[in-house]
Formats: C-alpha cells, sequence, structure tokens
C-alpha cells in the first residue's frame, strides 16, 4: 500500500460526499467528524434528533457538514434525502448506515413483546435496508463506484442472553451486507459493515441504564485485548478504511472493531 493512500494521507475522502444516518450521535457523530476531517467536501448527517444534529453539524462546519431531518423507517424521507443529497452536492459517493436503537428491556424470548420487536426492526432493519437501496439506486444512475457502510455489532455473530430482537437485528444487518455486496459488485459499488464490541454512547448508556464508566466496565471482559477501552474514535477509523479508496477490493466483509471478542 502506498503511504499516500494509507494512513499517512489525511485526506482520505478528499471530494467525496457522504451520508451518514445517526450521525448527531455516538459512532456516527465520531464518523462525519473524521469524514470532514478527511477531506469529505460535504457529509450530510442524517437524524431525528434535530437540535443535536444541527449543533454536530455547525460546529464541523456549515461549508462541510449539514443536517438533514429524516426518520430512516420512512421510505419517502429516505430517498428524498439522498435525492436532494445529489441534486446539491452533484453525487453520493459514501453511505454509511448506522443509526440504530437497543432493545427497550430483557426481550427474552419468553417474554418477547412484539411492537416492541417491530419498533426495533423498523429502524435497526428496515431503516438499514431503505438507507442501502436508496444509496446504491444513486450511485448506479450516477454511475458512481461508491462504498456503503453499514454498523453491525459483535451481536451479529453471536446469539444473546438476552436482547432478543437486537440481536436479530443485527444478524439481518449482516445478511443485507454479504447480498447487496454480491449484487452491486457488478457496478463497482462496495458494501461492508463494522462489528464494534459494546462501548459507551448514548444508545449504550439508555438500553443498559448505565453511565459511561459503568458501561466501559461492564464491557471489559467481553474483549482479550486489555488496557485500552473501546472509543467512537476506533470504530470511526474502521469506518474511514471501509469508505475510502485504501479499502478498493474489499468487499461483502464484516470489520470486527472488538479487542478480540470472548464471551464472559
Ligand atoms: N454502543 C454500542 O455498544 C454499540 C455496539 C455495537 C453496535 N452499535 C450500533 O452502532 C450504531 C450507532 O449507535 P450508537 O451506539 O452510536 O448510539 P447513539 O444512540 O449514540 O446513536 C444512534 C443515533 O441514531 C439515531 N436514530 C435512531 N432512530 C433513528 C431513525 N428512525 N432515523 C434516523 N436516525 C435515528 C439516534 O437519534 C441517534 O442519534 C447502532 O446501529 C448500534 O446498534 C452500538
Amino acid at each position: 500500500m502506498s503511504s499516500e493512500s494509507g494512513a499517512g494521507n489525511n485526506q482520505r475522502l478528499q471530494g467525496k460526499v457522504a451520508i451518514v444516518t445517526g450521525g448527531a450521535s455516538g459512532i456516527g457523530e465520531s464518523v462525519a467528524r473524521l469524514f470532514a476531517d478527511h477531506g469529505a467536501r460535504m457529509v450530510v448527517i442524517v437524524d431525528v434528533q434535530d437540535d443535536l444534529g444541527n449543533k454536530v453539524a455547525e460546529s464541523i462546519g456549515i461549508q462541510r457538514c449539514t443536517f438533514v431531518h429524516c426518520d430512516v423507517t420512512d421510505e419517502n424521507q429516505v430517498k428524498t434525502t439522498v435525492k436532494s443529497t445529489v441534486q446539491k452536492f452533484g453525487q453520493l459517493d459514501v453511505m454509511f448506515s448506522n443509526a440504530g436503537i437497543p432493545s427497550s428491556s430483557q426481550q427474552t424470548v419468553l417474554d418477547l413483546d412484539l411492537s416492541e420487536f417491530d419498533r426495533l426492526f423498523a429502524i435497526n432493519v428496515r431503516g438499514m435496508a431503505l438507507c442501502v437501496k436508496h444509496a446504491a439506486r444513486a450511485m448506479v444512475e450516477g454511475r458512481v463506484r461508491g462504498s456503503i457502510v453499514c454498523t453491525a455489532s459483535v451481536a451479529a455473530k453471536n446469539g444473546g442472553k438476552a436482547y432478543t430482537d437486537y440481536v436479530m437485528s443485527k444478524h439481518a444487518g449482516l445478511g443485507l451486507v454479504r447480498s447487496a455486496s454480491m449484487q452491486l459488485g457488478a457496478y463497482g459499488i462496495r458494501v461492508n459493515s463494522v462489528s464494534p464490541n459494546g462501548l459507551a454512547t448514548p444508545l449504550a448508556c439508555k438500553g443498559l441504564g448505565l453511565d459511561a464508566a459503568e458501561v466501559e466496565k461492564l464491557f471489559e471482559p467481553f474483549a482479550c485485548l486489555k488496557g485500552v477501552a473501546l472509543k467512537t474514535g476506533h470504530v470511526a477509523d474502521a469506518v474511514l478504511f471501509l469508505a475510502s479508496d485504501e479499502s478498493e477490493f474489499v468487499t461483502g466483509a464484516d470489520l470486527a472493531v472488538d479487542g478480540g471478542f470472548v464471551s464472559a
């Protein structure tokens, strides 16, 4: 790998237009900041948290970043967001489909609440499928050899003692990535995912009812790598790799950012 395309290059997304769903908070916010730092021409933050999303976009700078209210469960909203991005900024190079929610309760099989299940699937699965669908259509129409990155999880490859709906939704995300990568390769479009271990974001803190330090302590035994706690920046670095030309021949892959996940 030449140093121009690798870690020595701090402009790995120069001139690219990217959409980051769930970009108002947590992993998405870190990714939006890193994409802008790496020269993205425009980062479109998509979220339902308007105040937070606008604040993040403003702090990155309105020349580089903008916020769009879009509920990823709504096909019209996703379609319009992708369309207006292409109209305003010329093309779509990168879709980071990351918006997600945690289980609302333990959700073991024995007491699975199906209305909560449906709500979670609408965001974590349907929303992800819609973002991949409309990004891919825009890339095919614009003849862009784009990159689509989805946020999966260690929960995409392991069963859980609880949170069944969440675990199922993340498994579904991997199925989408694997199928879409096979279908879109002919167009030069790459589709990959990142799978983080548990980390302290508003989603994890809210889902577990713990503060950030408690979340880090809880997940520490799940990594064989010791002496470092997983932060959103670690996940953002992996997403940047998959979004940029540095991963030009990587598709259908799931990049674990889990410190070597072990069941505790
Ligand atoms: N935090 C963890 O432990 C962890 C581990 C593995 C994977 N993940 C995944 O990472 C992704 C990001 O989560 P996070 O931990 O950064 O949480 P977060 O709560 O900080 O961010 C998620 C964002 O998604 C947005 N969102 C929710 N519903 C939406 C909708 N319908 N339309 C648009 N935006 C919506 C939220 O408003 C929020 O800003 C999720 O897919 C999550 O499942 C998180």
